[in-house]
């Protein structure tokens, strides 16, 4: 059984931070190809690979094949996280006797090809899955290759050589990062179309130029292309791919060289330079403070929520935030269940459930079933007894599990038993029952003090701030340790969504920016204040830092 969203997410992070000290500590390595793919294995290995720790060597497990080689940190922490091995041990990449070298090796358990010579782990996948097939056997291959990888011949050899035996039991993902060793791939062999300054936001904004789809269609494969970086579109793509039978499938996940750390992300300098150990503890609160926009839909046309969840979508939003009210938990009511599976094919951006309705424990089935991704149900009207029913439910149907707290109402004792299962904690910023209303300002002292409390409690998951958010608080929100922002009438009740979920977004940046630069000056003064700055490339991020630092008196 997999995890559900939210786990998985928190996987990925434990082997984003393990990427940033295992090359840090070796002082080489390559983060920016690791974080790219990053996504993709957090996708793999906490949800599709078959595979035992115990038994790396168990003949009917899956096999993930890591053609792009260098990107071995990016491989080594995910069987740490997942159980091979001590994560402590990654510190040793690199070193002479470790397991864990520059490229993978078949010393170290789970790596089942020796990557690093490029060009050649699409023919291994083949010829496993041939040799799967003709053994009888139902695992599957899984390969991941890197597109400047794919400049070699020998990639498209076996692109044909896929098709000619029709390889169905081989699920291949194009790590799409538009980045080579020493350039934009785009620049050396251009896949899509030559990319002509060098701002790679040109390759995301128009999709009529991406051209490596057509490639692999006419080598005869199933193309799926999505966001390498939602974890949804990935999954859905897995198991799509998955179901495809008769001919080989490659899932181009367009992704992005150093994701998740701001002065790495498409920069080619970080495709084989390691952090220097100083910088660790800063970039790890940067990966911590990963955060998610969700729209509430109830701010928009209640006659129409069909467009609202669509504006949802044109506007980018991380996930959708659905207000169940009852009429009884609350005076209003909006929808049930039967309105949220109507919903649920318009989109795979995951249903952020808040069930504002008495009896939870009754009804909970009914919203896993209509495909909710995380429940969030109110802790006034739970007990100890029906929110463990309610766990179970959630945990065994791979649903995100949520608990709610009214304004004036504080964490049960009886929650922290499911702390370490919670994934969501709501901290309501306004007396719940509709959209609209002004944030309440004793909310950010209660939200400030009750996530201290659930961190120091092992508490892992998001903490939402829900109700009267806007561009104004959310980054007081977000500096109280919210991680997730809800946004009703500030968002859905605006017309430019989109452009209202980037503002959004912008507040957030400039906070976690802020936070960043506040905690290089606890650890080294101006002079690591500077050398943390110093990392960004020159332009209108490092700008805003400088800008940020001078205010705080920092320079
Ligand atoms: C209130 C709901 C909130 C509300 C958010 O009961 O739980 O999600 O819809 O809308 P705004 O952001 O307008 O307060
Ligand atoms: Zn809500």
């Amino acid at each position: 059984m997999g995890l559900n969203y939210y786990q998985i997410k928190r996987k990925i992070l434990k082997a984003r931070k393990l990427v940033i000290q295992a090359t840090a500590a070796a002082g080489s390595g390559h983060p920016g190809g690791s974080f790219s793919m990053a996504e993709i294995m957090g996708c793999l290995f906490y949800k599709y690979l078959r595979y035992d720790p115990e038994n790396p060597g168990w003949e009917d497990r899956d096999k993930l094949i890591l053609s792009k080689g260098h990107a071995s940190p990016g491989l080594f922490s995910n069987l740490a996280v997942a159980g091979y091995f001590d994560p402590e041990y990654v510190k040793t990449l690199r070193k002479f006797g470790s397991k864990l070298q520059g490229h993978p090796d078949l010393k170290c358990p789970g790596v089942e090809f020796c990557g690093g010579s490029l060009g050649i782990g699409l023919s291994y996948s083949i010829g496993n899955a041939l040799a799967a097939r003709i053994d009888g056997k139902d695992h599957r291959i899984y390969t991941i290759i890197g597109d400047g990888e794919s400049d070699e011949g020998q990639v498209w050899e076996a692109a044909m050589t896929a098709a000619k035996y029709k390889i169905d039991n081989m699920t291949v993902f194009l790590d799409r990062n538009f980045i080579q060793q020493d350039s934009y791939t785009e620049k050396i062999m251009p896949l899509d179309e030559e990319l002509l300054g060098d701002d790679l936001s040109e390759m995301w904004k128009d999709a009529s130029r991406w051209k490596t789809g057509d490639k692999w269609r006419s080598f005869g494969w199933n193309v799926i292309e999505i966001d390498g970086h939602r974890i949804e579109q990935i999954s859905d793509a897995i198991r799509r791919a998955n179901q495809t039978k008769g001919l080989p499938s490659i899932i181009i996940a367009r992704t992005i060289k150093g994701k998740g750390v701001e002065h790495m992300e498409d920069n080619p300098q970080w495709h084989g330079k390691a952090p220097k150990p100083e910088m660790v503890p800063i970039i790890e609160d940067e990966l911590e403070a990963q955060f998610m926009i969700a729209p509430s839909i109830i701010a928009g046309d209640m006659s129409n929520l069909e467009k609202e969840v669509k504006r949802c979508v044109d506007g980018r939003a991380d996930y959708i935030h659905l207000d169940v009210m009852d009429g009884q938990f609350v005076p209003n009511k909006t929808f049930d269940h039967t309105k949220i599976k109507e919903l649920r094919p318009l989109t795979l951006i995951p249903f952020d459930a808040h069930l504002m309705i008495d009896e939870p424990v009754k009804h909970v089935h009914d919203y896993v079933d209509a495909g909710s991704d995380i429940i969030t149900v109110h802790a006034e009207v739970c007990d100890e007894s029906s929110f463990g029913e309610i766990c179970d439910v959630l945990h065994s149907n791979e649903v995100g599990i949520g608990l709610a707290i009214n304004p004036d109402t504080e964490l049960p004792q009886w929650c922290y038993k499911f702390v370490e299962l919670l994934d969501q904690v709501i901290i309501m910023s306004v007396v719940p029952g509709k959209s609209g209303q002004k944030f309440i300002e004793s909310t950010h002292e209660k939200t400030r003090r009750v996530t201290k409390d659930l961190r120091e409690h092992k508490f892992e998951g998001y903490v939402e701030s829900d109700g009267g958010v806007n561009l104004e608080n959310i980054g007081a929100c977000f500096e109280d340790g919210a991680r997730a922002f809800v946004g009703g009438s500030a968002i859905i009740g605006q017309n430019d969504v989109r452009m209202i979920i980037k503002e959004f977004r912008n507040q957030v940046l400039e906070s976690r920016r802020r936070l960043l630069i506040k905690k290089a000056h606890d650890l080294g003064g101006t002079e690591l204040v500077n050398s943390w700055i110093d990392l960004h490339v020159v332009g209108e991020k490092k700008d805003k830092l400088v800008q940020i630092a001078k205010e705080l008196g920092f320079q």
